[in-house]
């Protein structure tokens, strides 16, 4: 996609279903944060774009508005809200559809308009700090290519406490344009290493695709103990956009991963989760169990673990969910090819309730 140069702009079929994953997101991020531990969090947009498309369909600034507007019972933390969009026609538009919603007192919204992510980031950065620390953060980082998203500044969020990240990773226009001479500095600051350099000399494009995917993962991994990546591919199989998301929190990572599960496939495009290049999982209606049946007899095969582990596992190194393992344990049970070796007290058969329970896979 060439970035438009209108105000608003249509919108395209591939960029519904990342709203739709942020919204199912934020409608759990935010319930969970406010009206759990947090008396104070704030939700970044840090390439906000000016809040509605040309078919009047809502921008992302203001899904996540909405989202925290549409709560039942409401939310009691504060909610700081920062928008950052450059071009000060996008932020003015954007500022017209928020004065036409009426805000509780505990939300604060802040549009910068006319300044870039890193500018306002770093300007406003001392009025998010409670106890010597950044509020619990989610940033929504999403450009058009690869300017303004410097690897430092995500770094400098994921190094706090319950802060997360979501970055639209915008690869067909990347690929287009990583031999750019003139990219190179923009393309050092994006990636946070000059590893990225490597990948742009290969000639095969899978490699090359996967070689930057791969860099950008780890990159996040330094700063994050829980990374997954998911990608959108269109009709002719080629990769337009990652979504990398990258928290501490295994709570977020659930949640995130609920959101992918449930987002509508379009037809058009095809949804996977691309954090293993050898494990990719399509985000299908019907998950494909035998995958994760595969995944789990291969890792524990031999070995006596509790429930707990497996779930462990199946959320953090796998793409499926804390919901999906329970019915492969119970076909393994009723095969005999699993034993329980410590089971809950009055137990059926088949159930898996207590993750203390203790399992052997012959
Ligand atoms: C992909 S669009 C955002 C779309 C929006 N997040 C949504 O989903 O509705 C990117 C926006 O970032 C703005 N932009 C470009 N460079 C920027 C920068 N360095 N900082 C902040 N905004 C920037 C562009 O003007 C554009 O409106």
């Amino acid at each position: 996609m060439t970035a438009p140069k209108q105000t608003i702009w249509p919108l395209e079929a591939h960029t519904r279903a990342k709203h739709e994953i942020l919204k199912r997101y934020l409608q759990a991020w935010m319930v969970i944060l406010s009206q759990g531990r947090f008396p104070e969090i704030l939700y970044i947009d840090g390439f906000a774009g000016p809040g509605e498309y040309a078919g009047g369909e809502a921008g992302s600034p203001m899904i996540a508005l909405d989202t925290a507007l549409g709560y039942k019972p409401p939310l009691t933390a504060k909610v700081h809200f920062l928008f950052v969009e450059e071009r000060a026609d996008r932020a003015d538009h954007l500022r017209g559809l928020i004065a036409q919603r009426s805000l509780p007192s505990n939300f604060s919204v802040v549009v910068e308009g006319g300044a870039t992510f890193e500018a306002a980031f770093t300007k406003l950065y001392p009025s998010f700090i409670r106890n010597g620390r950044l509020m619990p953060t989610f940033a929504f980082i999403d450009p058009f290519g690869w300017t303004g998203a410097p690897f430092s500044l995500v770094k400098r969020i994921l190094a706090q406490r319950s802060c997360e990240v979501f970055v639209n990773f915008m690869y067909e226009e990347i690929n287009r344009f990583i031999s750019h001479p003139d990219q190179i500095d923009n393309f050092d600051g994006f990636f946070g290493t000059e590893e990225w350099r490597r990948c742009a000399s290969a000639s095969d494009p899978r490699t090359r695709n996967r070689c930057l995917h791969d860099l950008y993962l780890r990159q996040l991994g330094t700063s994050a103990d829980y990374v997954r990546s998911f990608e959108m591919s269109n009709a002719r199989d080629v990769t337009d956009y990652f979504l990398f998301y990258a928290t501490n929190e295994l709570l977020g990572l659930k949640k995130m991963k609920e959101a992918m599960w449930k987002a509508d496939e379009s037809g058009e495009f095809r949804f996977s989760d691309a954090t293993d290049p050898n494990q990719l999982v399509l985000f299908e209606k019907a998950p494909n169990f035998p995958t994760l049946q595969a995944r789990i007899v291969t890792k524990f095969s031999g070995r006596q673990v509790s429930v707990g582990d497996i779930e462990r596992f199946s959320v953090v190194e796998t793409a499926f969910r804390e919901t999906h393992y329970k019915g492969i344990l119970k076909t393994l049970e009723q095969s005999g090819r699993l034993n329980v070796i410590e089971p809950a007290p009055s137990r059926r058969i088949g159930t898996f309730g207590d993750p203390a329970m203790l399992l052997r896979f012959t």
